[in-house]
């Protein structure tokens, strides 16, 4: 795998493909770490003289962060100091201009490209290498840098169909994350899991390869409340939420885990609505879970302390305007000395949000999905198209 440092950037059209998929707040794309690593990179090329458009996506279609790229833009023209324009045409001479018009050490910002239907199929790089998408753009540029080591998991087109087109390289934060992944999978003796947020479908795969290893899997988020549902709890609007979100579509696997490992495993006792605290079992009907409750933050804070080594991916719920669970459980984490390590887009944000330090975790990694299954051994789609 080539990187950065092996290639000339100088007057060079790049095709960067990046994640700056973002925590959305009040409809505004956060600022997070995963969005300073990226910088990086993007100051990288353009100090080498590189003419570079930005490719990425912000959530999926049928998710309420599935937005357009204009704030993005608008926050990296604030951060770089130069305007990036957004491009809004993905094909043809509309994007042939747009590209050509890049001058040496500027950026343009390619509109969400999960707008782009032949994006989003989870087909072989060479299916997507034919793509009408990657063989009309490939022709404006001269090498393509995959930096998305947080989308790497997904068999997309732009993760993967240009690298038989253009000469590839991956990205500054492609192969840091790399680098300590792998420290991470080697290094990780034992850990508990703290595992949440809002995927439950990447953490099952993992969960299905190490469970042998593991300690303890502490569960909020909506993994834990997958798991009370499968308990029996009614847990009031929650449950009807969840199937209507698709969230449920790894109930029998999670069913399966429980069955068979239910020692292992640490789950919500009660949880936070906006009546307060209830226990697991009585929460009223017309009631929405929000976070794990007391008694569970304070289990969880305890479990973590005891543990000698941590790996926490997804929030333990809204933590956005509920974060009493995730704030207490981060704060275990920090204060456990430890191996600690975070995985996420969310969950790495919450390093800022809570007013800790990067330095305060063993890793802080800004991938979440592609992070787990590169821990369980997975191979990643976007990683195997750069060797
Ligand atoms: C992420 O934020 O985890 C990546 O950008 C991948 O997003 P996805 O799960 O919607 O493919
Ligand atoms: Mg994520």
């Amino acid at each position: 795998m080539r990187g950065l440092s092996d290639t000339e950037l100088e007057s060079k059209n790049v095709l960067l493909r990046t994640d700056l998929n973002l925590p959305i707040e009040d409809g505004e794309p956060q600022k997070t770490v995963r969005f300073e690593r990226y910088l990086e990179t993007i100051e990288e090329i353009s100090e080498k003289g590189g003419k570079t458009l930005i490719v990425a996506h912000q959530g999926r279609p049928s998710r309420s962060d599935f937005l357009s790229l204009e704030d993005h833009a608008k926050i990296l023209s604030d951060e770089l100091g130069k305007d990036v324009e957004l491009v809004k045409s993905f094909f043809g001479s509309e994007l042939g201009e747009a590209v050509a018009s890049i001058q040496e050490g500027d950026v343009k910002l390619l509109e969400n490209i999960r707008l782009l239907s032949e994006e989003l199929q989870n087909l072989p790089a060479e299916r997507h290498a034919n793509d009408y998408f990657v063989e009309n753009a490939e022709k404006y540029f001269d090498i393509y840098v995959n930096d998305a080591f947080s989308a790497a998991h997904r068999s997309h087109a732009s993760l993967v169909g240009f690298n038989s087109h253009l000469d590839d390289y991956a990205g500054l934060v492609m192969e840091r994350e790399l680098e300590s992944c792998r420290k991470i999978r080697d290094e990780l003796d034992s850990p508990t899991l703290v595992l949440g947020g809002e995927k439950p479908s990447d953490i099952i795969g993992m969960l299905e390869k190490m469970i042998d290893d593991v300690e303890k899997v502490l569960l909020g988020g909506v993994p834990g409340e997958l798991a009370l549902v499968i308990e029996g709890n009614s847990l009031g609007e929650k449950k009807q939420w969840l199937e209507q979100q698709g969230l449920d579509g790894s109930k029998d696997e999670l069913e399966a885990l429980l069955d068979e490992h239910g020692e292992k495993f640490v789950l919500p006792e009660d949880v936070r609505t906006a009546d307060g605290n209830q226990e697991v079992g009585e929460v009223p009907e017309d009631a929405m879970v929000w976070d794990i409750g007391e008694k569970t933050e304070e289990k969880f804070a305890e479990k973590i302390r005891e543990s000698d080594s941590v790996l926490m991916k997804g929030p333990m719920g809204a933590f956005e305007d509920h974060p009493s669970g995730t704030k207490t459980v981060v704060e275990a984490i920090a204060e456990n000395n430890g191996f600690t390590v975070l995985g996420g887009g969310h969950t790495s944000s919450l390093v800022q949000r809570f007013d800790h330090d990067l330095e305060e975790f063993s890793h802080v990694s800004i991938a979440g999905g592609a992070f787990v299954r590169f821990m369980s051994g997975e191979k990643l789609a976007a990683v195997e198209a750069l060797r």
